[in-house]
């Protein structure tokens, strides 16, 4: 087991450090920001109905949210480890009990996981910047782009190759180590996504159905104003707005923590989490403003389902001036947000299997990537081959989102809240958050009370009422 005690007696990063505090925020910007802003939150606050859903992630994102992320930042500062060993080493440290790994062992399951379904979307973007840049969506009718994305999904090997290469794309980047890349691909890549999202808001504004689609993300029907049976928001919403929270941060799963630990001591945990979460929100509301609008002009299925992004935005982009070239942009930008959001999906596993094993990172990050590769197979084929084959909650790759999702990330955030609010002494927060008054208390009160028990509130009331 390597050592990362050094003579002053405070800890450091076996992986280097982050060059500055904006290079931290940039990094973890670019892991909070991917397919689960431009591809998930629309499509899932579609099938849930629109505006309730919208306030409940929301309502999660804040209160659950960013007190997960400030102790994840936290606890992965003070240990300055891959997520297992240090939930292990803190857990003995701060008088509990090396178990405490356990939930850093649940987060690298969970990246794994995750990571083999996000990397068939993302194998998605990478079809879509070649189709764009062919023009296929040049003047195409919604019927059109529709038929496009069926086929292409329906092709299996196609989509397997896709998957292959994003997975190939992404072990390069993560055996090369932390910093080097990283940093100038994020800061690079959020700015332009950004302008990007503001200029199909612009198409989105002049289509002629933006009031439709403001509304239908942001009114909250009178039915659960009164609390009716006929409110379209059920506990199964619910847990997806807080699980799509947890996604959409990079949260409950040990990824945050795994950044933390190259975070140099003075930068203020508080002031980066809040600038990652307004990032991240502001991204997806923007994602959700530019699609919606475009949903309801061309008489589309809100609930569509995964599809929904790549049938709606290839659309907008094909009666735009220059369309082509801007949905090839968007695409790749779309891309290489999937592909910095990768790398932090990986970190700790690869920083798992480096420590533990005493491998090298190549190593690690070969036998990881191969393994989340397998897996993934099983939702590359869910969309063609075995898109049929449904138990519990749908396809394969229903069931591994849903899981990971809905399950893992609320779970880890849950303990991640505990262990930082209740196991850890005050001392020790108050050193890493800095004790400053009411931030610090505001901060305790979140993540000893309200977001355990939000969690734990809508996890019971979810399992039950399914
Ligand atoms: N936050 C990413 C997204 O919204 O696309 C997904 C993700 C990345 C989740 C990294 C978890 C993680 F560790």
């Amino acid at each position: 087991m390597l050592s990362n005690q050094a003579s002053d007696g405070k800890r450091t990063s076996l992986h280097g450090h982050w060059s500055s505090r904006m290079a931290f925020i940039l990094a973890v910007t670019g892991s909070a920001v991917g397919l689960g802003n431009i591809w998930k939150f629309p499509y899932i606050a579609g099938q849930n109905g629109g505006g309730a859903f919208v306030l409940v992630y929301l309502i999660c994102v804040v209160v659950i949210g960013m007190p997960v992320m400030m102790s994840e930042i936290l606890i992965g500062r003070r240990g300055r480890r891959n997520p297992v060993a240090t939930m292990e080493l803190l857990g003995k440290e701060e008088g509990s009990s090396g178990k405490w790994r356990w939930v850093g062992s649940m987060g690298v399951l969970a990246g794994i996981l995750i990571l083999s379904y996000y990397s068939v979307i993302a194998g998605w973007t990478l079809a879509y910047v070649v189709k764009s840049a062919s023009g296929a969506f040049a003047g195409a009718s919604a019927e059109i782009v529709g038929t496009h994305f069926s086929s292409f999904v329906g092709n299996w090997k196609l989509v397997a190759l896709c998957h292959t290469l994003f997975m190939s794309l992404t072990i390069f980047v993560v055996a090369r180590g932390v910093e080097r890349g990283l940093e100038q691909a994020v800061r690079f890549m959020v700015p332009a996504l950004l302008l990007l999202m503001l200029l199909l808001l612009g198409y989105s504004m002049s289509s002629g159905y933006f009031g439709h689609g403001l509304r239908f993300m942001f009114s909250i029907p009178e039915s659960c104003m009164q609390l009716t049976e006929a409110c379209p928001l059920t506990w199964d919403s619910v847990l997806a707005a807080l699980g799509q929270a947890f996604f959409t941060l990079s949260i409950g799963m040990g990824a945050i923590m795994a950044y933390g630990a190259y975070l140099p001591e003075e930068t203020s945990i508080t002031g980066a989490s809040t600038a990652v979460v307004t990032a991240d929100t502001s991204i997806a509301m923007l994602a959700g403003l530019a699609i919606f609008p475009l949903v309801f002009a061309n008489g589309l299925e809100p609930a569509a389902g995964p599809g929904l992004v790549f049938q709606t935005l290839p659309l907008a982009f094909g009666q735009m001036t220059g369309g082509v070239f801007f949905s090839t942009i968007f695409f790749v930008l779309l891309a290489f947000a999937a592909w910095t959001s990768a790398i932090g999906l990986m970190e700790p596993a690869v920083a798992w299997v480096v420590e533990h094993f005493n491998r090298t990172r190549a190593q690690g990050t070969v036998i990881i990537g191969g393994l989340i590769w397998g897996i993934g197979l099983g939702s590359v084929l869910s969309f063609n081959v075995l898109a049929d084959t449904r138990f519990f909650k749908g396809t394969i790759f229903d069931n591994v989102d849903f899981l990971t999702s809905n399950i893992m990330l609320p779970l880890g955030g849950l303990l991640i809240t505990i262990f930082a609010g209740w196991v850890m002494c005050r001392n020790s927060t108050a050193d890493e958050l800095g004790s400053s008054g009411t931030l610090y208390k505001a901060w305790r009160i979140l993540a000893r009370f309200i977001a355990p028990i939000g969690i734990l509130f809508v996890l019971i009331n979810a399992v039950t009422s399914s």
